[in-house]
């Protein structure tokens, strides 16, 4: 009967209820939760709705990890950093630096995951014949620093071997590195965002959370960069001479007359 009025409401989710006596999470007291499981398995318990296993909690905690930040010249912390400097509040500066997430800055992950997951059966000749054939980028690979190996991917397979969490969809994103090389011939790493999306896969993560996995650490970062600039920077940053050039027409009379 209770259920029966549940779904006849407008609003539904299956995350977390709050009422005056209690606040449940995936089922969970959150007074349990707060005496009994770290950061980690908080998150993990909200997005998938059951607990890890312990292997799932330590490879999920070093995912967090590996992309905490990645110093102040990537986009995100850049921007972060910059819109701070504007006179805007910490929350708007971290916000706008998530709002940088895209494709070819942590978002990588979701469109990687969502290739491996849709993809899991195909020889990685395939895949990435299909890709380059209509002139795309694969996700996933390539770095604007790490040309031979991105370090942050050796750790976090090195982890998910150790985890027994090395499993298909980490052997097709290496078979597709292979791959590109051969058809491409030009090797590219496998960047912490390829990393992800194939552990990711292999624990069952929806594709969809790919870049989700990618904020909730780097947010984190944000956070550090937009209180780092309050308290040691001074406002209006913008560009030294010596940083840009104008390349457009050089000075001219305005005509007398404006059609
Ligand atoms: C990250 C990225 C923007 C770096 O780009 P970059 O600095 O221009 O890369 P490089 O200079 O090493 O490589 C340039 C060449 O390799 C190609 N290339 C780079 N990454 C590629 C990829 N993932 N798939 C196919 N080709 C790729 C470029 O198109 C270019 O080819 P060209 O010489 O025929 O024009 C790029 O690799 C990319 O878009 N990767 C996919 C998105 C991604 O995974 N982003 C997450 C980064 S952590």
């Amino acid at each position: 009967m209770e259920s029966k009025i549940t779904n006849n409401k407008k609003w539904k989710t299956s995350i977390a209820n709050s009422t005056d006596k209690q606040t449940l999470v995936r089922g969970y007291p959150l007074e349990d939760l707060i005496q009994n499981l770290n950061f980690t398995q908080a998150i993990y318990l909200i997005l998938k709705g059951e607990l890890p296993t312990k292997q799932e909690e330590q490879m999920l905690n070093a995912i967090f990890v590996a992309a905490i930040d990645h110093g102040i010249a990537s986009p995100s912390s850049q921007v972060a950093r910059i819109v701070f400097s504007g006179g805007n509040s910490l929350n708007t500066a971290v916000g706008a630096g998530i709002l940088t997430l895209g494709d070819s800055h942590g978002g990588a992950i979701e469109q990687c995951a969502k290739l491996l997951q849709e993809n899991k059966d195909k020889p990685a000749k395939e895949i990435v014949a299909e890709i380059l054939q209509q002139k795309k980028v694969l996700p996933g690979l390539g770095h604007k620093i790490y040309k031979d190996e991105d370090p942050r991917t050796i750790q976090l397979f090195s982890i998910a071997k150790k985890l027994r969490l090395y499993g298909n969809y980490c052997k097709l994103t290496e078979e597709i590195q292979k791959e590109i090389e051969k058809q491409k011939g030009k090797k590219l790493c496998i960047n912490i965002d390829g990393a992800i999306a194939a552990i990711m896969s292999e624990m069952q993560f929806d594709w969809r959370l790919g870049k989700g996995l990618f904020i909730i650490p780097r947010t984190a970062g944000l956070v550090a960069h937009a209180h780092e600039e309050w308290c040691r920077e001074k406002p209006f940053r913008r560009l030294d001479e010596d940083e840009y050039c104008y390349d457009g027409k050089d000075e001219r009379k305005l005509p007398k007359k404006i059609e």
